[in-house]
Formats: C-alpha cells, sequence, structure tokens
C-alpha cells in the first residue's frame, strides 16, 4: 500500500510516499528554519504562507522521486494536529482536495504519533511491542506505553514547556539563533556540564509528568547575574552544557522509572526533533546497558533509522497512518472531511 503523506503543522512543508508503513520512497522537506532565525522563532502568519508556496512542489518532487504517479497511490494521509492551526489549514485543505478529487482514502493523523512511529521507518527489523516510547519535540514532550501498533497509554507528558522548546528559548538567551536545539548541542560540545546546576524539576505531589519552564528561567537568572560573561566563549559553552545535562537528566530519570515499572518491554524508542541531540542518545544508551545487566534483561534502544526522520517530516506521518488504516480499513471507506485540530487530545 503506497502511501501519500502530508505535514505542515508547524515549519516544515513535506511530502512523502511510504510504501507499507515503513518502505520511504520519498521524503521532501521544504524547512522554513533560516525564514524564522531572523525572528527568533516561528511567526505563524509567516509560516503558513511559506506552506502555501511550498506545499504543490513539495508534492510534485515528492511524486516524482518515488517514482509514482498521484493515479497510482492507495491513500493520503495528513497531519491535522496538533500544531499552528494556520499551517495545518494548507496541509489539511491539500490533502481533502486531493483525495475527493481522487477518490482516494484520507487518512487524519496525529503530528505526534507520526514521530512515536519514525522508527519504523527503513527499520532492518520491525520493532517489538511492548515498546516504551519518548517522543522529545518542540512543542510536545509524552513518554508512551504502545502495547500494540496505535494503543498508547500517556505515562508522562509536559506540565509547561517541552524540551524542545526549552532548548529554543535558552539558545535564544544565549544569542544562538533558531532551531535552539542543534546550537545548543555544538556549544555544550565544548564546554563542562558540571560546571553549573541548573534544576530538575519535579513535583511535590509525586506525579512523573515533565517541567522545563524552570530551568529555562534559572538559566536566564544565570545570565543576568553573570552579564560580564555573556561574550565570554567558555562561559556560554559550559552554560549551554549545564543546562542541556539537565534536560538530559529528567528525560532519562522518567524513562529509567517507568522501564522499573513496566518490565514486558522490549524497546524503548527515542523520538522527535530533540532525538537527534548525540548526548540524550548516548545518555540512554548507556543507561539501558547498566539496567539491562542489573535485571538481566535485553531491551533494545532505537531511534529512527535517518536524521531527518527525527525531526518533523512527512515520511512518519506515512508510517503511522498505515498502522492506523491496517487497524480498521473500513472506517476510510466514506469520505470524511478532516478538520485542523490545534490542539492535542490524546
Ligand atoms: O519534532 P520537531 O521537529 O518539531 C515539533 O514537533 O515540535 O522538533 C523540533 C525541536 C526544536 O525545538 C529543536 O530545537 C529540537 O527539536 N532539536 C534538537 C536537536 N535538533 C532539533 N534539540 C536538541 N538537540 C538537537 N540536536
Ligand atoms: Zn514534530
Amino acid at each position: 500500500m503506497k502511501i501519500l503523506a502530508i505535514e505542515t503543522s508547524c515549519d516544515e512543508t513535506s511530502a512523502a510516499v511510504v510504501e507499507n508503513g515503513t518502505k520511504v520512497l520519498s521524503n521532501v522537506i521544504a524547512s522554513q528554519a533560516k525564514l524564522h532565525d531572523k525572528t527568533g522563532g516561528v511567526v505563524p502568519e509567516v509560516a503558513a504562507r511559506e506552506h502555501v508556496n511550498a506545499i504543490m512542489p513539495v508534492i510534485e518532487k515528492a511524486l516524482t522521486g518515488g517514482k509514482v504517479k498521484l493515479e497510482k497511490i492507495d491513500a493520503i494521509a495528513v497531519t491535522y494536529g496538533p500544531g499552528l492551526g494556520v499551517a495545518l489549514v494548507v496541509g489539511t485543505s491539500v490533502a481533502n482536495t486531493l483525495s475527493l478529487a481522487m477518490g482516494k482514502p484520507l487518512i487524519p493523523v496525529k503530528h505526534i504519533y507520526g514521530h512515536v512511529y519514525a522508527p519504523w521507518l527503513e527499520a532492518k527489523k520491525a520493532p517489538q511491542f511492548p515498546v516504551l516510547s519518548l517522543s522529545v519535540s518542540g512543542g510536545h514532550n509524552e513518554l508512551f506505553l504502545m502495547k500494540d501498533h496505535h494503543e498508547f497509554s500517556v505515562l508522562c507528558e509536559t506540565a509547561d514547556d517541552a524540551a524542545g522548546e526549552a532548548f529554543d528559548k535558552v539558545a535564544r538567551l544565549l544569542g544562538l539563533g533558531y532551531p535552539g536545539g542543534p546550537l545548543i548541542e555544538a556549544a555544550a560540545k565544548k564546554g563542562d556540564p558540571h560546571m553549573y546546576t541548573f534544576p530538575r524539576a519535579s513535583f511535590s505531589d509525586g506525579r512523573l509528568d515533565f517541567s522545563f519552564s524552570g530551568v529555562k528561567t534559572a538559566v536566564l537568572y544565570h545570565l543576568q547575574k553573570n552579564k560580564s560573561k555573556l561574550k565570554d566563549k567558555k562561559f556560554l559553552a559550559d552554560t549551554a552544557a549545564s543546562f542541556q545535562i539537565a534536560v538530559i537528566d529528567a528525560l532519562t530519570s522518567r524513562l529509567f522509572m517507568m522501564l522499573d515499572a513496566h518490565s514486558d518491554v522490549r524497546e524503548v524508542h527515542l523520538t522527535g526533533g530533540v532525538s537527534a541531540n548525540t548526548a540524550l542518545r548516548e545518555a540512554i544508551e548507556r543507561g539501558l546497558k547498566i539496567w539491562n545487566k542489573q535485571n538481566d534483561m535485553k531491551v533494545i534502544f532505537r531511534v529512527p533509522a535517518q536524521m531527518p526522520f527525527c525531526t518533523d517530516n512527512a515520511a512518519m506521518i506515512g508510517a503511522a497512518a498505515y498502522f492506523q488504516y491496517m487497524k480498521s480499513p473500513e472506517r476510510y471507506k466514506e469520505w470524511r472531511f478532516v478538520e485542523p485540530r490545534a490542539a492535542f487530545v490524546a
């Protein structure tokens, strides 16, 4: 089954052709990052205008690259939310129109489930359930337990800012640019992660949700206190590294607590834009090695097979759509208009 997938939830216009949820025939991503660098973040209307300009050429490129004609596509998938409302409208409008005009089933996909399905793309061996999936993005941060395809339990979610958002905001404070994640990661490589201690927030009521607004504020106060050092490269690198380790600790501590609590888990997955972060990957890999040894287990750690599958892309939407469709194909027989939804409902 060949799916043409469309993704326009934030600042990447993307279209892909994915076969049977795993084989990526094409995955075209037009990033607006350079444009948003000027404003230090995404201005929704600016993003929407760029999506309008890019969407048709990107779809054409995906079909050409995938060597498939639109008539030969079996279904169309689209991200309907969560995301920026004005950006989602562009992708859903095109997907609604194409599917109605071509008489193809239309599969609406939640963006976050797209991220969770990224490890299925080009996987040498299909992932085995149950999967503990840590999805860390700019807009969202969830730890899911997946017992089967599209059976998600949310174990932890973010109470305020997502980790990626914290990376972006701290990068702005440090004057590094947008998107902040890769820039902080690069700066942190030259810094000492133990130079400063930033908070690893937890809740007094015992709930294990993530919270990253405190660490961002702590960095802000730290910079205000050290105004004279703002041009000092060593100071900025140490700050970046100390911030990064605080975020990594907060993410990994929840992950391993939940792994302890769900001993039948066979794989741990890391997805979303922040999964591109090498230090985070290494921390989980190291931790899992020790955990496996201590518990005499062989839990596998998996990240998306290619870097472009980590940040926003349409191929992951094609993967999530395929497994969603296979669960109940009859649901897609009757054509239904797909409405964009900015907010996330699990
Ligand atoms: O998943 P994604 O592309 O978009 C959302 O769904 O939000 O994630 C984008 C986020 C941005 O906040 C970006 O700074 C972060 O992922 N990111 C990283 C890295 N690459 C991207 N964060 C840390 N380290 C990276 N290497
Ligand atoms: Zn995303």
